[in-house]
């Protein structure tokens, strides 16, 4: 198997990270990765917020959590059976907003690729992730508001995903069981 291959086949959401910070090489490598990816007529329609402030990444979590208790009652029990952590308690994420040209369509295939750049690109320096749409409930709208500004989000561009990013603190996860029946090859 190629490095790129291996990397693919042995990402899996991690829902359980240790504390520990990634090295700031990793993250620097991470952040290329991330403006490295393609994206339709080359627009770069996307914002990326590299977060490794703890601190700010656990008032999120609060924040959403609260918001789901409100908002989403199946989501939040169901994150309250994985741990409780809207973040599972990530030492870095990377936020990434979209800005939408014509409408979300081409924008949001664009976020889609560089969402799985920065998931594969961390897996291929070891860290594992978790992509997560739910993190988007709380940020989403409230870009201009603290803590949300922090984020740095350009004017006219909405939070869309987070990826979360670290060390997994229990067993490794397995990857998950491949669907052939979405296969159809044409020769
Ligand atoms: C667009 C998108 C949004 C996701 N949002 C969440 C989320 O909010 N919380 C979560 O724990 N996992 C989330 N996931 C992870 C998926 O549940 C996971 O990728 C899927 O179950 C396949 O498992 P695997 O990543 O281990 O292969 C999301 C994945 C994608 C692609």
């Amino acid at each position: 198997m190629t490095d790129t291959i291996e990397t693919i086949a042995t990402r899996y959401s991690c829902r359980n990270f240790k504390s520990d910070p990634l090295p700031e090489a990793d993250v620097q490598a991470i952040a290329r990765a991330a403006l490295q990816t393609p994206s339709a007529r080359n627009r770069q329609p996307w914002h990326f917020s590299i977060v490794t402030d703890k601190a700010l990444i656990d008032e999120f979590d609060n924040l959403g959590m609260e918001k789901l208790r409100v908002d989403n009652v199946a989501a939040y029990e169901r994150t309250i059976s994985r741990g409780g952590r809207l973040l599972y308690n990530a030492p870095a994420m990377v936020v990434i907003s979209a800005q939408h040209i014509d409408g979300l369509m081409s924008s949001g295939l664009d976020v889609g690729i560089a969402t799985a750049t920065v998931a594969l690109a961390a897996k291929g320096l070891g860290i594992d992730s978790c992509i997560c749409g739910l993190a988007s409930q709380t940020g989403h709208g409230h870009e201009t508001e603290p803590p949300y500004d922090r984020l740095g989000i350009p004017e006219g561009y909405e939070y869309v995903i987070a990826v979360l990013l670290g060390y997994e603190a229990g067993e490794p996860g397995a990857p998950h069981a491949l669907d052939e029946s979405k296969l159809t090859f044409v020769s």
